[in-house]
């Protein structure tokens, strides 16, 4: 039996989104105080497509201050920086090696990233699931809090753990569980309810980012497509309107509820009454972690000590796993 720990990392590719904080760090925060928790800015996933480096140091900075900003507790969680703990990537070249190519191929990300011309993406991309999977498995992570499109690498990662178990003949990695919970689990496009809100997708200026100020965060809800229709009164009068069903399960997770007991208290209402409640909503929650998000990014010695700090920890754990998997493949 392996330790309950958890493990899960945010790439710094762009500026932090609504998506990315009910999606990931909200439940990053809950987590914590129930298990070990183990929480990463995964630079070294972030320069897989290409990177300015002037703009990657300043969003690790930016993401290390939406985590903390967050909640993210440094007494009550390792927070730090990928590309710091030396152990990721030599646990990966291990993986590499028992991940097999088609493996890589079937993932419906490297699929959407790499596109048609796959013979120009970066080999990183392609491996990029071998990477996470020693992210987690350097510490014998047993849960990874995830949004669903992460849900197939997590699974990768068990393939990989138990590929590796089955041909050494041990026990020696846990097949880690995604954990996808919540209403949130998936946040879409408020122009396009077909496409995930992302960070990576610099086009959507739709998004909420998590350094909008109040103005922001109202005119794109005011502005969020949306059909005719007034809301429904139950889950099922969701289906068939991905625009509605999206500003619903975002005021769910902002607000702690079900979908359901949303429901029950705006159905019936048109989006021009609905909208101005999530505007206040949103509001509410974010303006708050926004504001110390800015005080952060003004005082970038307290988060560089935090990582520093953090990553020494993170090694703490990670170096006798490395040092005992070479053990086993005989190096
Ligand atoms: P992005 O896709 O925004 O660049 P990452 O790939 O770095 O973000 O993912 C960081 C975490 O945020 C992952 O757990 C991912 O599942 C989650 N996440 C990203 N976008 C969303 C979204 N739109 N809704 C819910 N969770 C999301
Ligand atoms: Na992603």
């Amino acid at each position: 039996a392996f330790k309950p720990r958890i493990f899960s990392g945010i790439q710094p590719s762009g500026g932090l989104t609504l998506g990315n904080y009910l999606g990931a760090l909200k439940r990053f925060v809950a987590e914590q105080g129930r298990m070990e928790t183990v929480y990463c800015l995964v630079d070294q996933h972030a320069i897989t497509v290409w990177q300015d480096p002037d703009a990657l140091r300043r969003q690790t900075r930016e993401l290390a201050a939406g985590f903390i900003a967050s909640g993210i507790d440094p007494a009550k969680s390792i927070l730090f920086n990928q590309s710091q703990v030396a152990e990721h990537a030599q646990l990966a070249w291990i993986f590499n090696c028992v991940a097999r190519m088609g493996w890589m191929q079937r993932m419906t990300q490297w699929k959407d990233k790499a596109g048609k011309n796959t013979q120009n993406a970066s080999l990183g991309l392609l491996a990029y699931p071998a990477l996470m999977a020693a992210d987690i498995l350097v510490y014998h992570a047993t849960h990874v809090p995830v949004g669903e499109d992460q849900k197939q690498h997590v699974e990768l990662t068990r393939d990989i753990a138990n590929k590796f178990n089955h041909d050494y003949k041990v026990d020696f990695f846990p097949e880690p569980e995604p954990v996808i919970e919540g209403a949130a689990t998936r946040v879409m496009s408020l122009r396009d309810g077909s496409k995930k809100m992302s960070k990576s997708d610099p086009s959507d200026m739709s998004r909420i980012n998590m350094t909008d100020d109040a103005d922001a965060i109202a005119q794109k809800i005011r502005k969020a497509k949306t059909d005719p229709e007034a809301l429904p009164s139950e889950a099922k009068g969701l289906e068939g309107r991905p625009e509605a069903r999206n500003l619903v399960n975002i005021y769910a997770a902002l607000a702690d509820m079900s979908v359901d007991d949303v429901l029950r208290e705006v159905g019936g209402k048109p989006f021009s009454e609905f909208k101005p409640m999530l505007s206040d909503l949103a509001v509410d929650k974010m303006a708050p972690i926004s504001t110390e998000m800015a005080r952060l990014m003004q005082n970038p010695d307290e988060i560089d000590a935090i990582l520093r700090r953090g990553a020494e920890q993170a090694r703490e754990i990670a170096a006798p796993i490395l040092q005992r998997t070479y053990d086993i493949v005989g190096m």
